[in-house]
């Protein structure tokens, strides 16, 4: 059989849960650990080789490695870079505070992962995302759709899980999500939230919601709820990790399936190469194999345009 191999890069809190996911997924043959602190990644691998001794572990090949580790991957997942952490002064601390730490990293691990393959795909987790992914798509020449980013695919579980508990029913009957940037201003498309047939307006009478669907309230509470877990525990990964390894599957499966992933636009709601955010996308073998443009009521149109510009004012605190 085909060797399958993921590699993770970076094995802080979001990374490390990353890698423990993929492990007890059991899709990769083996996975390669990279940190910048070499020790962290070989404890990390070793602690798992430990594990796969036990009963319904996936007898997965792990180990620490570098940069030359990607060059037969076919999967590379990256959280490397510091991540957003709780402050005293500012209860929602702003993930654009890390664009200009994080752009040198992604720019590293860039370089770094080109040296080996341009095919591999890339799945970044790394913040300010959208930054992040803009830079890692358009400054080294990778292949066109094999870079993209987490983003509003996290924002939309926390929509569906925030809907589902509002009507006091199971999240996977929600359908529905979050665009734009993974940040302050993502919004929910609630023109198209859809419960099992039943669409935004019949929500309240059908269901009995605790509270009404408010638009902006329901928008301020999806972005609030990251927060309330940072301030929580400290730091934000299980549920960024369970989307990167979701996004993984789809892409070893070549499922097909669409999420809300960022990358740069091509034409979509009139960008062209000039901000990458996130909307529905097809994730299969080849990474993104299209970017889908929903129709969006007004003042949906209205806050995509808001999170395109937002994104685009990082974009520029970081440009070379
Ligand atoms: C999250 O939304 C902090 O971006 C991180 O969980």
């Amino acid at each position: 059989m085909k060797k399958t191999k993921l590699v993770v890069a970076g094995v802080g809190h979001v990374g490390s849960y990353v890698l423990a996911n993929a492990m007890k997924l059991g899709l990769f043959s083996e996975i390669a650990v990279l940190d910048k602190k070499k020790g962290v990644a070989f404890g990390e691998a070793l602690d798992w080789r430990h594990a796969t001794a036990l009963t319904y572990m996936p007898n997965t090949s792990v180990k620490a490695g570098d940069y030359s580790e990607c060059a037969d991957a076919d999967v590379i997942i990256c959280a490397a870079g510091p991540s957003v952490l709780p402050s005293e002064k500012d209860e929602m601390p702003d993930r654009a505070g890390l664009a200009r730490t994080n752009a040198a990293v992604v720019r590293e691990v860039m370089a770094g992962i080109t040296k080996y393959t341009k095919e591999a795909v890339i799945i970044f987790i790394t913040n300010p995302l959208d930054t992040i992914v803009y830079i890692a798509e358009n400054e080294f020449g990778y292949s066109k759709g094999r870079i993209f980013g987490t983003g509003t695919m996290l924002d939309s579980a926390r929509l569906r899980q925030l809907v589902a508990e509002n009507y006091s029913i199971d999240p996977k009957s929600v359908t529905g999500y979050m665009m734009g940037e993974h940040g302050f201003t993502a919004f929910p498309v609630f023109s198209r939230l859809n419960v099992q047939g039943f669409r935004e307006k019949e929500l309240d009478s059908v269901f009995k919601g605790k509270e009404p669907l408010d638009r902006e309230a329901f928008r301020q509470k999806v972005v609030k709820t990251a927060f309330d877990v940072l301030n929580g525990k400290g730091w934000t990964n299980a549920g960024v990790a369970e989307a990167a390894v979701t996004l993984a599957k789809a892409v070893m499966l070549d499922e097909k399936s669409i999420y809300p992933v960022s990358a740069t636009l091509h034409g979509q709601y009139g960008y062209n190469g000039d901000v990458a955010l996130s909307i529905p996308s097809v994730i299969g073998r080849n990474g993104i194999e299209q970017q889908l443009e929903i129709e969006l009521d007004e003042q949906e149109t209205s806050w995509l345009h808001e999170s395109a510009k937002s994104i685009q004012n990082t974009m520029a605190s970081v440009k070379t």
